[in-house]
């Protein structure tokens, strides 16, 4: 008892001395440096106002140009390209991370099918980097990954399963996760599904946010009946990336929500929920699309391990919609950089 007690003391006096090195002095014992990359992204946004909420962090967040986050709270931002791999270096090694939380990447599988050495460059070549750096410098590496890994033939599936992706964008995250595992001081891969949500000052549209706007328009949307997912609350997905760091939960994490749905029925209750007019959305056939990127036709995640080890608690379908309501409202009242619009 008294050799756990002493061990304990050594190892707060270990971490005080660091913290003092780098110029900070642990507050209640719990002060973390965190890394964030694609902090201008929807979950790479909501990260970064979750973590600042949090209080014992320090944040460096970085993304493509000038900031977009939306908060009155101190933090450092850098405009860093992911694949100068140089400057990235430059300032990880400044900044001292305990935790990089890597969330940039090339999202849209069709822009990747048809740049497929863009995509491979930020979504495998740059993953790699980044984990060696974060080992080098003794930092805990989350890295973000997708369903996109699955071919959708035997959905949903579980952090055993077999992966087998279908497109270029699963491919180069598959590999991404191979490159993760570089990092030798930790690492945890976070695959998700679908995000939906809300930031104040979005760039980039999402199922609920386009099928909400389109029906307001009386704009009317042909929706996908025949693929399945388990969307995800961007704020679930924040949380639980704060659960895994704040735990340095190494290995790899299924997170999302737990309700298996087609994007029309996600459409249908979005339209329910607005008490919108949900005859404007006409049910297709996947086949009804011609896209550069193959789609897996079902997946979705069983999360059993994140809610057991975790203490992940999704929101439901309905409830995420809620959230993101009450999130619209109180936005529209914030003040935000740049010029881009709360949708
Ligand atoms: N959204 C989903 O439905 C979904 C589903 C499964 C998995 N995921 C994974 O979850 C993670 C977060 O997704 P998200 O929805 O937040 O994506 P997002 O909104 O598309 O954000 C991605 C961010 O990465 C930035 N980025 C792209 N290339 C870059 C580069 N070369 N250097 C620096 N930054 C770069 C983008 O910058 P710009 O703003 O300048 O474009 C963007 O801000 C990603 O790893 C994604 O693969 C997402």
């Amino acid at each position: 008892m008294l050799l756990l007690i002493l061990l304990n003391f050594h190892q707060q006096k270990h971490d005080q001395q660091k913290a003092c090195k780098r110029g900070y002095f642990l507050i209640k014992g719990k002060y973390m440096k965190v890394f964030l990359t694609g902090a201008n992204g929807l979950l790479g946004h909501k990260l970064a106002l979750y973590l600042l909420e949090k209080g014992d962090i320090e944040l460096m967040a970085t993304g493509r140009g000038p900031s977009r986050i939306a908060t009155e709270k101190k933090f450092s931002y850098k405009d860093i390209d992911l694949t100068h791999a140089e400057v990235l270096q430059d300032t990880l090694i400044h900044f001292q991370p305990d935790v990089v939380i890597h969330t940039a990447a090339m999202t849209q599988a069709d822009e990747c099918e048809l740049n497929p050495e863009a995509c491979w460059a930020i979504n495998t070549l740059a993953v790699e980097n980044l984990g060696i750096m974060a080992g080098k410098l003794n930092a805990f590496f989350i890295h973000l990954s997708t369903d996109f890994v699955f071919d959708g033939f035997s959905g949903p599936y579980r952090e055993n399963d077999l992966p087998n992706p279908v497109s270029k964008y699963g491919n180069s995250k598959l590999a991404s996760e191979k490159a993760a595992t570089l990092c030798l001081s930790g690492w945890a891969i976070v695959r998700t599904v679908l995000v939906y949500g809300v930031v104040p000052n979005m760039s980039r549209n999402n199922l609920v946010l386009w099928v909400k706007d389109s029906l307001e328009k009386g704009i009317p949307i042909k929706v996908v009946s025949d693929q399945w997912r388990t969307p995800t609350l961007v704020d679930d997905l924040a949380e639980a990336c704060w659960l895994i760091a704040n735990k340095r939960a190494h290995g790899l994490w299924h997170i999302s929500g737990e309700e298996i749905l087609s994007p029309y029925q996600m459409a249908l209750k979005t339209a329910e929920f607005f008490g919108l007019n949900s005859q404007l959305i006409e049910k297709v056939d996947a086949s009804t699309f011609s896209q550069p990127a193959k789609r897996p036709q079902k997946t979705g995640f069983i999360i059993d391990k994140a809610r057991t080890l975790l203490g992940y608690k999704p929101h439901s379908f309905e409830e995420g919609l809620k959230e993101l309501n009450r999130q619209l409202i109180q936005y529209k009242t914030i003040p935000v950089p740049g010029s881009g619009e709360t949708p």
